[in-house]
């Protein structure tokens, strides 16, 4: 098998991540299914691709005529075994929970064709710790894309050691044939490459916040205007989820027992309330004032 052989996506998970992957991928000409277990999940997808390929034409980065043909490639269903019946490649986007991996990998390896591969999209979970609930653990691959999907460009592959060439090369192109820029990670590890950069930076600011040196906003401007980041630790995390931060804490601290490694308090609050960031309307910014 190789790159021209993938012509079928399915993306499991129509959340932050997975609407813009499932619209990326039905861009560039791949027949694709989207799939989520919470149905408004897929009608804010829908929706999405219903507004976002017509801006597309409006601001002449697409013909309408490629619009026309992404917006029928797409397609919304709740059911998994629908989604993945005929996939050739499939982009998991789901919730980042281990055992709700495992369990949508464990389906998807009963209903998608045998040659089929099954990436994921975690931004932490290692595919060795989801494709021994498979029968084809050399087809399971982490695909990790940035966020926003459609806009950022680096795409990290990462060839844990059950991986075959084959998967992590046709991984390597499709990331290429959809315009992104594949970074290969040769060895399993924790936080992948960019993460792990922006892991550090993100985790002293969160102490700096915490001990009262700067505000969140302060933290953040030193970034932009001292660093020329395109946006300061604070705003990146509300753009990719304070629920997301928690929950990668917390695995890393399951798996490492150092406490330096669980959520800082204020996280751990904003969690709790609910205020995971723009999605939620409320995180380090109010996003519901105008
Ligand atoms: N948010 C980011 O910036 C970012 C960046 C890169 C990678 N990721 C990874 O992408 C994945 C999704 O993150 P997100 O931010 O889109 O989360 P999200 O919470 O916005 O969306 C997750 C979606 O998964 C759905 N879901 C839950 N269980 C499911 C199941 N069994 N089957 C199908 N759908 C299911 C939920 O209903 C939800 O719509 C995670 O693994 C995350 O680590 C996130």
């Amino acid at each position: 098998m190789n790159v021209n052989d993938v012509k079928n996506v399915c993306v499991v998970g129509a959340g932050n991540m997975g609407h813009q992957i499932a619209l990326l991928c039905a861009i560039y000409g791949y027949k694709t299914t989207c799939t989520d277990v919470v149905p408004e999940a897929l009608k804010k997808a829908e929706n999405f691709a219903n507004t976002y390929l017509p801006g597309r034409v409006e601001k002449g980065r697409l013909t309408k005529e490629q619009a026309e043909a992404a917006r029928k490639n797409i397609s919304f269903t709740s059911s998994l075994e629908e989604a993945a019946k005929n996939a050739d490649y499939v982009i998991e986007a789901a919730i980042e929970v281990l055992d709700i991996k495992r369990k949508v990998f464990a389906d998807l390896d009963r209903f998608c064709p045998p040659q089929a591969i099954l990436a994921t999209n975690s931004s932490a979970i290692v595919s060795s710790r989801i494709a021994d609930a498979t029968k084809r653990p050399e087809k399971v691959v982490n695909m990790h894309f940035f966020n926003p999907a459609l806009v950022m460009k680096l795409v990290e592959v990462v060839k844990g050691p059950h991986v075959s060439d084959e998967t992590a090369q046709i991984t390597m192109d499709l990331s290429v044939k959809l315009e992104k820029v594949p970074v290969l990670i040769k060895k399993e590890v924790d936080g992948f490459l960019l993460n792990r950069i922006f892991g550090v930076i993100s985790r002293e600011a969160l102490w700096m916040l915490e001990m009262g040196i700067a505000s969140a906003e302060d933290i953040d401007k030193a970034c932009v205007y001292g660093a020329g980041h395109p946006m300061g630790p604070f705003r990146l995390m509300d753009l990719t989820g304070i629920d997301l931060a928690y929950i990668m804490a917390t695995e890393r601290f399951k798996k490492s027992g150092d406490l330096a490694d669980l959520p800082v308090p204020s996280v751990t609050e904003k969690y709790v309330q609910g205020n995971y960031g723009q999605k939620s309307g409320k995180g380090w910014y109010d996003y519901t004032k105008k």
